[in-house]
């Protein structure tokens, strides 16, 4: 990438968005983080008025309505923001001429069976933010040439509310906790995907992946595992889906074949294992 070049960055009050601005940084790479109070991605005037001013030549679009139980009874927002909102960057970076990176999701897949989806394979998301999250896809690669979508899925990272940091909230106050057995993924350690992404947008290797970490495990197995690496005693007591209600259905296999990234050259991002040890250090860093 030249010394022309210029990256905007939504969400950078989220988890992903703080740690590409800060791998950009990192990298001596021209970036611009923006959240809401910023512009609002819903109101086409401000996104298009802003967003020119600042004259990027690529935007990595991580912000996104993420409240995924919340979504069901909220699908009128969560579609403004995740599809509108979308539609709204797409179209000012074609009109700049940039590159887009848009940030999606293993939920736009069924979840049913065993074998890992590959990016082509059929769309059939079982909740409202997995449907959003699809249309977005749909209207950054209909509106911008320059597109890469990025599906991930099970985020987590310093900047904001995870599963991490909800169980080592529990582990403080529990000796015991259920966590679902049968849901299957990986999880993704923002720090790993920004250093994908960040490579990602100096070339022109547009088109679909999936980026996660490597590996696949339960959200029980990933639990023990944090639960070990921290040091906590707490038992981890594997359960059904069934026994945990949400307002949003889960997929019970999120497993994302990562054979695009290999195709194109970019490296996969480390194990999930490797990548958690790395996060709870960061953490108790960050805490000291
Ligand atoms: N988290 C996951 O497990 C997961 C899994 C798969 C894919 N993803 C995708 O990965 C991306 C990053 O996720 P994340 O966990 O980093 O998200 P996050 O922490 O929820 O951050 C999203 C950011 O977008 C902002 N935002 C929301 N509505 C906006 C609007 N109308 N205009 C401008 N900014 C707005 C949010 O602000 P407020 O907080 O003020 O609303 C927040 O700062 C998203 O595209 C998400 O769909 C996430």
């Amino acid at each position: 990438m030249n010394e022309y070049q210029k990256v905007l960055v939504t969400g950078v009050k989220g988890q992903l968005g703080y740690d590409v601005v800060k791998r950009l940084n990192e990298l001596g790479i021209n970036c611009v983080g923006v959240d809401v109070e910023d512009f609002d991605l819903t109101d086409y005037e401000q996104v298009s008025s802003k967003v020119r001013l600042l004259q990027p030549t690529a935007i990595i679009h991580c912000a996104a309505y993420t409240a995924v139980d919340a979504a069901e009874s909220n699908e009128q927002l969560c579609n403004l923001v995740n599809v509108k909102g979308t539609e709204n960057i797409a179209q000012v970076a074609e009109y700049l001429k940039a590159k887009l990176i848009y940030i999606s999701t293993d939920y736009v897949f069924s979840g049913e069976g065993e074998s890992a989806f590959e990016t082509d394979s059929p769309k059939a998301p079982c909740n409202v933010y997995g449907r959003s999250k699809y249309l977005g896809e749909q209207a950054a690669q209909k509106y911008c040439s320059r597109t890469f979508i990025v599906r991930t899925s099970w985020v987590y990272g310093l900047n904001g509310g995870n599963f991490v940091k909800t169980m080592l909230r529990l582990a403080a106050e529990h000796s015991s906790i259920n966590v679902v057995n049968d849901q299957i993924g990986s999880p993704t350690y923002t720090r790993d995907l920004a250093v994908l992404l960040c490579d990602m947008v100096q070339t022109e290797k547009y088109g679909v992946y999936h980026a996660t970490n490597e590996g696949y495990c339960s959200w029980a197995q990933f639990a023990a595992e944090i639960m070990s690496l921290a040091g906590k005693k707490t038992y981890v007591n594997p359960i059904l889906s069934s026994e945990y209600k949400t307002a949003a259905r889960r997929p019970p296999n999120s497993r994302l074949s990562k054979i695009s990234l290999d195709f194109a050259g970019f490296k996969r991002l480390p194990h999930w294992k490797d990548a958690l040890k790395r996060y709870i250090e960061e953490l108790n860093s960050s805490v000291r």
